[in-house]
């Protein structure tokens, strides 16, 4: 029988006898003495076999890597000078009595500890993956955190309750995964968005605080911070205000910080929406990085440079500066290389001045400021652009100039890869953990493609108070009663106080130009039963993926979901999704179209 895990045995074990069971991780053949690093899942320990023990020496000299081996022997030390400090097990080895081989492997694709695998390679090979020792404590970690949540809202009084898998369409705002129904020939369930609307009406039944650590589903372009599956820590609450239901949630987060990484985030700062579009051009910003934005848009409606001329007159439109320190050193081809990374959010370009001398600002030759722009821009202009933004010598200033949106995306991307780049060389870049609210959010967006407003969060988001009547009047200066978590610039949870009386609710629909028709046949069973008795309810969900990729500091989501989905929403080990067999299809009462020209 098992004794010990290898990666726990220290000098606490000197002279016992123990029985280890793991895997070859390394085996070396050091002329008559064979050497093996047996790993289990708290580690590694180190197995000397010795042809004193015959037997046991010809099993250690046929395993192979990954060979599952259990071995009997007796703790000692490590010869003088061999210790690893970096290991539980490293002033130890075991000389082993006795060896079981318990089963081969087949050479692994790759070894476990190759640091340079592509990520093809290790998800089509995720069981080998999932062993190295990265993945087994990013996974660990996930299971902590999951357990402080569930500790934590235990003590606060919130029970968990699951809510349906097979269900109708939840309004999240992204593609629907589709069931088809065999029973209801062309009827689909949809999969959950998330659990949204159930927990809405759990707080119309009278639960009064649920959780749920719950799959959400969402068919979207994905990205490093995205899956289509992913998990959601879902709270709802009744009869809290939202500076309540947040500091459950900070609270919440905060325990989970301190007891698992020994990391204090202290109490949240609370930035609106429109001072995080202001200064950071993101409704997400990463402080670490403190540049910011400076405005310049007034300024340069009285200016004839073209560029920015006709962005400042638009009437969405934005111009900005980012005051770079040090960024003078920059050279032709680094901002070559921003001005194509500005143009992935559709910047036309990436206008910039080198700052040389503060004390020389004209728009002639002879200028202290370096740059094909100045001659355009009044000397004035020059001026107010210098000590707006507080240049100074050996600084380089970019400039965004767009509709607002442009210049937020692109040059909000900019400030954060700048400042990732050359920040902690020149101290605009702090290494600590930066959590934020952002609140104040507008109730609608304009959504320029079908020319409508749609709701920022969801359409059963409260408006502040005093806010109904704009709602109708004035959609733009709406704000709602939202709010985001924010870590390192990622958005790690949102949500918001809910409506709860039936003519709120219908302004919001009319606001969205959602008839009476679609209400009800969208969320008819939401809104009948808001009608008997709904309390003021609220509530967010946490994205424990996202949560959990910024503690393990891993570089994607998929490394810390065991079997995750690619970029292009697949599964390399089942390679899911799969065709399906006529047979299957007919039996649903489906039929795959044809492709464009096939008979
Ligand atoms: P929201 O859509 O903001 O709100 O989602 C909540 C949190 O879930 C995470 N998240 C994701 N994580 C990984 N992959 C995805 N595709 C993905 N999409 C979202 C984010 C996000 O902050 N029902 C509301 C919550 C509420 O109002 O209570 C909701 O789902 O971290
Ligand atoms: P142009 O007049 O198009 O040659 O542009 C002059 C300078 O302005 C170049 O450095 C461009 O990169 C920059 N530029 C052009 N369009 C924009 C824009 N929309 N925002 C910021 N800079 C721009």
């Amino acid at each position: 029988m098992r004794t010990n895990y290898c990666g726990l045995i220290d000098e606490q074990y000197l002279d016992q006898t123990v029985t280890v069971k793991g895997w070859v991780h390394r085996r070396r053949d050091h002329g008559g003495v064979i050497f093996i690093d047996l790993r289990d899942r708290e580690g590694m320990v180190q197995v000397v076999i010795d042809p004193d023990t015959p037997d046991a020496f010809a099993l250690a000299d046929s395993s192979r890597n990954e060979f599952v081996l259990s071995v009997e022997g007796r703790v000692r030390l490590r010869p003088e000078g061999t210790k690893n400090e970096n290991m539980i097990s490293g002033g130890i080895e075991i000389l082993a009595k006795n060896i079981e081989v318990l089963n081969i492997a087949a050479t692994p694709p790759f070894q476990i500890d190759d640091e340079n695998l592509s990520e093809n390679v290790r998800l089509t090979n995720r069981v080998i993956d999932l062993r190295r020792p990265m993945m087994q404590r990013n996974l660990r970690l996930r299971y902590q955190v999951a357990m402080g949540v569930r500790r934590f809202l235990d003590e606060q009084g919130f029970i968990d309750i699951e809510t349906p898998v097979l269900t109708r369409s939840t309004p999240e705002g992204a593609r629907d995964y589709l069931v088809p129904s065999r029973v209801h020939p062309g009827y689909c369930y949809a999969l959950p968005q998330s659990p949204q609307l159930f927990k809405q009406l759990l707080m119309v039944a009278g639960f009064d605080r649920y959780y749920q650590i719950t799959k959400c589903f969402r068919d979207e372009d994905l990205r490093a911070d995205r899956q289509p599956e992913f998990t959601q820590i879902d709270l709802e609450t009744s009869f809290l205000e939202e500076d309540e239901i947040m500091d459950i949630a900070e609270s919440m987060a905060r325990k989970i910080f301190q007891d698992t990484m020994n990391v204090d985030l202290g109490e949240f700062p609370r930035m609106s929406f429109a001072d995080a579009m202001f200064y950071y051009g993101s409704d997400k910003p990463d402080l670490r990085v403190t540049l910011q934005f400076t405005e310049l848009t007034e300024l340069m409606k009285q200016e004839t440079f073209k560029v920015f001329r006709a962005a400042a007159d638009l009437p969405n439109g934005r111009v900005v500066a980012l005051r770079v320190p040090n960024g003078a050193k920059l050279s032709r081809k680094d901002i070559d290389v921003y001005t194509e990374f500005v143009g992935i959010y559709g910047a036309k370009g990436l206008a910039y001045i080198k700052v040389n001398d503060v004390n020389h600002i004209t728009n002639d030759e002879n200028s202290g400021l370096q740059s094909p722009i100045v001659k355009f821009l009044s000397e004035n202009c020059l001026k107010t652009i210098i000590e707006k933004t507080g240049a100074q010598n050996g600084d380089l200033i970019f400039f965004g100039a767009d509709k607002a949106k442009v210049v937020n995306e692109s040059m909000g991307a900019l400030r954060v890869k700048i400042g990732h780049e050359h920040g902690p060389a020149d101290g605009y870049f702090v290494d600590e953990w930066k959590p934020l609210w952002v609140v104040d959010f507008p109730m609608f967006e304009y959504d320029e493609e079908e020319n409508r407003w749609t709701a920022m969060h969801h359409p059963f988001t409260s408006p502040k108070a005093g806010h109904e009547d704009l709602m109708s009047s004035d959609p733009e200066h709406c704000l709602a009663r939202a709010y985001d978590m924010v870590l390192n610039g990622w958005e790690i949870g949102g949500g918001s106080i809910r409506i709860h009386r039936a003519e709120v609710q219908e302004k919001v629909f009319a606001a969205l130009k959602i008839s009476p028709e679609e209400q009800q046949n969208k969320f008819g069973f939401l809104l009948n039963n808001l009608k008997y008795g709904a309390p003021p309810h609220g509530g967010l969900a946490f994205g424990l993926d996202r949560l959990v990729t910024l503690m393990t500091r891993a570089e994607s989501i998929r490394d810390v979901i065991a079997f995750p989905k690619t970029q292009r929403a697949q599964c390399l080990l089942t390679e899911a999704p799969n065709h399906v067999d006529d047979k299957q299809l007919r039996d649903l009462g489906l039929r795959l179209r044809k492709k464009e020209g096939e008979a």
